[in-house]
């Protein structure tokens, strides 16, 4: 069964506070949510493998350690997961990224797709599907479906907030993926929204109501 990772770093958990507060603007969100997708980067990545070189500091030949050549993909999901991409993008400027864009609808709570871009060469990357929201889990289980299809196999799922029904939902569905949170929550509403969450993402990200 794939890991819940809840990455509980003092800052992760301050700047976490400051993104569910009602009283927190847009242009605040967004810049806090980069924030904390730039630190979630920094555990998500911790198991890639390196690889040995020879270098020349000023005073001796040594050898040191770089990232091997493994590549890697951000999938966010539209369109709130695109707030967390330019964090992920800074600590890992060359990967590529690929969108899938999924909306809820508000009635059945079931995912309706509406786009695809991926890197032609997704099958051979490592994938962190972005989604800041794991609510009922079926966006993401959803997305993560849509790249098995693609032939996708290193598949991770990097989310701010999940409800325990959205990780079940995931994990009942592909076992295989490991889920990187800031919080696990306590619930869903009678809307589907989490509890005490911070909202409607996409909504605060983006200033849309
Ligand atoms: C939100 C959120 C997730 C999804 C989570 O997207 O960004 O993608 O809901 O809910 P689930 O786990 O129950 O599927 P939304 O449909 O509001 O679209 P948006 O990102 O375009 O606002
Ligand atoms: N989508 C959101 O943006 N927030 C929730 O709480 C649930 C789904």
């Amino acid at each position: 069964m794939g890991k819940v990772v809840v990455c509980d770093h003092p800052l992760i958990q301050h700047k976490l506070t400051y993104i569910r507060d009602v009283e927190t603007k847009t242009k605040d969100f967004r810049q806090l949510v980069d924030e904390v997708a730039m630190l979630m980067a920094y555990e998500i990545t911790r198991d890639l493998p390196l690889q040995e070189v020879d270098i020349r500091t000023p005073v001796c030949p040594t050898k040191g350690k770089v990232i091997a050549g493994r590549m890697l993909g951000l999938v966010p999901i539209l369109r709130a997961g695109l707030g967390m991409v330019d964090g992920v993008l800074r600590l890992h400027p060359t990967a590529k990224v690929g969108h899938i864009g999924l909306y809820r609808d508000p009635e059945t709570l079931q995912p309706v797709e509406y786009y695809e871009k991926l890197p032609s060469d997704v099958h051979e990357r490592e994938l962190i599907v972005i989604d800041p929201m794991l609510a009922t889990g079926g966006s993401a289980a959803a997305a993560i479906s849509l790249l098995k299809k693609r032939k996708c196999t290193q598949i991770k799922l990097m989310c701010l907030i999940a409800a325990p029904e959205g990780i079940e939902a995931v994990h009942s569905e592909h076992p295989d993926v490991d889920i990187y949170v800031a919080a696990v929550d306590e619930r869903l509403n009678e809307q589907g929204y989490i509890v005490p969450g911070l909202g409607d993402a996409g909504d605060r990200l983006f200033g849309t109501k």
